[in-house]
């Protein structure tokens, strides 16, 4: 073999190597391109704002606010069903009296129009609490 011979073999194999990475990252290029723009949505999520709650993406423990914007503000942030309305002390007052440990356990367990666990299946017990210390705190 002469010199420009293997100069052009060499050349060659460099091209085949380097379009063989050039074809791997077209394939993580179509990868990224295909792949599903937002998470799935699991049953007893509330899709829209639960999926949007950065904690829970992240497994870790959401704050009373990210789960009463996400599970509770339907209700509670509108009075709908007759719900005591978050900054409303008037409407908290007499439910803050039973004591924490009955406004939690209700809200776990609901209680008439409330449903249990204000719908947040997914919610720790924790979160719950939390969520509703958000809003006494928010209504006094
Ligand atoms: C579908 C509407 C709805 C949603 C969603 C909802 N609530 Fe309620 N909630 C109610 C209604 C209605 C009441 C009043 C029930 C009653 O006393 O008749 C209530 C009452 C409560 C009370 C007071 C219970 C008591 O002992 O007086 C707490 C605490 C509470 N909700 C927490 C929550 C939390 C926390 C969430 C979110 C994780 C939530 N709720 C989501 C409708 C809702």
């Amino acid at each position: 073999m002469n010199k420009v011979m293997r100069a052009l073999a060499v050349f060659g194999l460099g091209a085949v190597l380097a379009g063989s990475v050039q074809a791997a990252t077209d394939e993580d290029a179509i990868r990224d391109r295909i792949k599903p723009i937002g998470d799935v949505c699991v049953e007893g999520q509330d899709c829209g704002a639960a999926a949007a709650a950065p904690a829970e993406a992240a497994g870790g423990t959401r704050s009373g606010e990210d789960v009463y914007n996400a599970s509770c503000f339907a209700c509670h942030g509108t009075g709908a069903a007759g719900a005591p309305m978050l900054g409303n002390a008037g409407q908290w007052a007499p439910r803050v009296e039973q004591g924490m440990d009955t406004l939690l356990a209700n809200a776990i367990n609901g209680i008439r129009a409330m449903p249990a666990r204000g719908t947040c299946m997914s919610c720790s017990d924790d979160e719950i609490k939390a969520a509703v210390e958000h809003m006494v705190n928010n209504s006094k």
